[in-house]
């Protein structure tokens, strides 16, 4: 359980982020910051939050500009006066950004978003946010979005795998920095049905591969509400 908890969530308009800070509220947090650059449905998103019983505020960030990250934290602080759980979950496919997919053909500037989004927005975050957690007398945890991507590879998708894997082991180093006062894990979902793996598997069948190339497609979806009811231990 969250009991009285603030928490903060990157990413949480849609998919894996909404379903969690919904789940964060059920569990007992006081506060959910949803952090987002869709600022639509992340008000959206945060009127269930507050339906589901805490408090919410929504910010509009770009996870690849320092300033929002920065800003997303000092506005989770000033608000509700603390931070006790940070949930880095923000990510982008290569595929929402070019058909150039394979290592030998992806575009440089699509190589930087994703690392950007993926990787350096939760360094950038978890920096920011660790004076506030370390303050906090409330069990904090900081939770990454990693993925199966950053332990199996599939093909075309070389960013998004090398950033995932760089998110797990960021994960075990911020766990050992912090160390006995804010606790880390990540999490490695597979194909869960959300916006990010529908588009990706309309991108796999609009190619000549054939239906069911994609694992994640043979063995059908995950529901994002499977993952976070988990969150709740990890941020905890
Ligand atoms: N869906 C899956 O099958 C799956 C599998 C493994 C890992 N994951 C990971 O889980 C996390 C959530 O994925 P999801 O499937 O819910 O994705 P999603 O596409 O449904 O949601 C991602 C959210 O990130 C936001 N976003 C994108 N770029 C942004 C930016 N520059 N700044 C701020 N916000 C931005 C989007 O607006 C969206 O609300 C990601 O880190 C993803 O890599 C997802």
């Amino acid at each position: 359980m969250l009991n009285g908890k603030v928490c903060l969530v990157t990413g949480a308009a849609e998919g894996i982020g909404r379903a969690t800070s919904i789940e964060m509220a059920r569990q007992g947090a006081r506060a959910v910051v949803l952090a987002d650059l869709d600022e639509n449905s992340g008000r959206e998103a945060a009127a269930l939050v507050e339906r589901a019983g805490a408090e919410a505020l929504f910010v509009r960030i770009d996870a690849r500009q320092a300033a929002d990250l920065r800003a997303m934290v000092d506005a989770a602080v000033s608000t509700f006066g603390g931070l006790d759980v940070l949930h880095n979950n923000v990510g982008v496919l290569e595929a929402s950004f070019t058909d150039q997919l394979t290592v030998d053909v992806l575009p440089e500037d699509v190589w930087e978003t994703v690392y950007q989004v993926n990787l350096r927005s939760y360094f950038l975050a978890t920096k920011y946010a660790a004076p506030h957690l370390k303050a906090s007398l409330n069990g904090p945890a900081i939770v990454n979005s990693a993925s199966v991507s950053g332990l199996v590879a599939y093909p075309s998708g070389p960013a998004y795998a090398a950033t995932k894997g760089a998110v797990i082991q960021l994960t075990k180093a911020t766990a050992v920095d912090l160390a006995p006062t804010v606790r880390c894990n990540c999490f490695c979902p597979g194909a869960t049905e959300t916006a990010m793996m529908r588009a990706r598997l309309s991108m796999f069948f609009s190619t000549s591969r054939p239906p069911g190339y994609f694992p994640g497609a043979r063995r059908g979806y995950e529901d994002p509400h499977a993952y976070v009811k988990k969150h709740g231990f990890r941020s905890s």
